[in-house]
C-alpha cells in the first residue's frame, strides 16, 4: 500500500498505509497534527489557533528562524518580528519521497518525506526590508511508523555573511502536566528567561518537573545525541534526539496561557509541554555558498 498524500491550496496532508498521518500548512510550514495508527493526536493545539495565515499557529510545530524570541542587541534580526518570519511566511512544497519498508509484509510504504522551501523571494515586503539576506530554506517532514523528523537545511546564497538562530517549537501533547517529567536535563547549564535579569543556572540531577510557568533554554550536558524523554505517570511517552540543535527551551505558560488570545482552553496548558530543539544560543554564522544542517528525530514510544 502507498502513501496517501493531498496537497490542497493551503495545507499538505499524508497518510502511512498503516494510518500514521501529518498536517501541515504552508502558512510557516507548522505542523498542525501529527497522529499514530490509531488515530490518537501527538501534538497540542490551541482551539483558538488562528490556521487562516493572519498569525503565528499557538500549537503543533511553528519552525522559528532567523531569531528566537526577540534580540535587540543583535543588529541584523533587531527589528524582526518574536521568533522571525520563517512561521509567518507562505511556504513551498517541493515534493514528497517515499520509501518502502523492509519489515512490510506487502512492500508497502513505511516513511514518507514531504520537503518544503522558503527563500528570499516568498518573503513579504516588510521581512525583505528587515533581514535583507539572500537565503534558501529546505525543511524537510518524515513521517514514518516510530516517530516523527524534522530537519533544516540553511544556505546562504548571497555575497556575504550572515547569522541566524533556528528553533523547532515542538507543542507535545500530554494529558496532565502534573504527571510529566523530562529527562535528559540534568546537572546541564540553562538560562532562566522568567528572572530578571535573566540569570545562567544549574539544572539539579533529578529530572525535571513542571508546577508552574517555566520559560528555560537549557544545553543538555549529554550533548544532542542523548535523547530528552517527556514521560508521564513514570511512563516514557516521547524521545527527542537532536542532529546540530545544541539547545533545548522548556516552555510552559501556566495559567498566564488565559491570557493569551490565541491560547484556549484556558486550563490549556495542562495539556501541553513545549519542548523545543534549537540552535539559539549564540548565533549560527554562515558564509557566502556555505549551507548549515540541523534537525530532530521525536520517537513515539507509547
Ligand atoms: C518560547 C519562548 O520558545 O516561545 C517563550 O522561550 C515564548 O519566551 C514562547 O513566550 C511563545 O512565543 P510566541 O511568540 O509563540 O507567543
Amino acid at each position: 500500500a502507498q502513501v496517501n498524500i493531498t496537497h490542497a491550496n493551503s495545507r499538505v496532508s499524508a497518510v502511512l498505509p498503516t494510518g500514521e498521518s501529518v498536517e501541515i500548512l504552508l502558512y510557516g510550514a507548522t505542523i498542525v497534527s501529527w497522529k499514530d495508527a490509531t488515530g490518537k493526536e501527538k501534538l497540542f493545539l490551541s482551539q483558538k489557533a488562528a490556521l487562516d495565515g493572519s498569525k503565528a499557529v499557538r500549537g503543533g510545530i511553528p519552525l522559528v528562524f532567523p531569531v528566537f524570541g526577540k534580540a535587540p542587541d543583535h543588529a541584523a534580526t533587531a527589528t524582526l518580528p518574536q521568533h522571525g518570519f520563517a512561521r509567518t511566511s507562505r511556504w513551498e512544497f517541493l515534493g514528497k519521497s517515499t520509501s518502502e519498508g523492509s519489515g512490510t509484509t506487502d512492500g508497502g510504504d513505511s516513511s514518507v518525506k514531504l520537503d518544503f522551501g522558503l527563500s528570499q523571494s516568498n518573503l513579504d515586503e516588510a521581512s525583505k526590508e528587515a533581514w535583507p539576506y539572500a537565503f534558501g530554506l529546505i525543511y524537510s517532514v518524515t513521517l514514518g511508523r516510530e516517530g516523527l523528523m524534522t530537519s533544516v537545511v540553511v544556505r546562504n546564497e548571497g555575497e556575504s555573511a550572515w547569522e541566524f538562530q533556528v528553533l523547532m517549537h515542538t507543542y507535545f501533547r500530554i494529558n496532565d502536566i502534573s504527571k510529566v517529567s523530562v529527562s535528559g536535563l540534568e546537572t546541564s547549564s540553562y538560562i532562566d528567561k522568567l528572572t530578571t535579569p535573566i540569570s545562567t543556572n544549574t539544572s539539579p540531577s533529578s529530572t525535571l518537573s513542571i508546577s508552574s510557568k517555566i520559560d528555560r533554554v537549557y544545553t543538555p550536558a549529554g550533548g544532542p545525541s542523548a535523547p530528552v524523554v517527556i514521560a508521564e505517570a513514570g511512563k516514557p511517552k516521547f524521545s527527542i534526539t537532536r542532529d546540530n540543535l545544541n539547545e533545548v527551551v522548556v516552555w510552559n505558560p501556566w495559567t498566564d496561557g488565559a491570557s493569551m488570545a490565541d491560547f484556549a482552553p484556558a486550563d490549556g496548558y495542562r495539556n501541553m509541554i513545549c519542548v523545543e530543539a534549537g540552535a539559539v544560543k549564540g548565533w549560527q554564522k554562515l558564509e557566502a555558498g556555505e549551507t548549515w544542517e540541523g534537525g530532530q528525530i521525536v520517537t513515539d514510544v507509547v
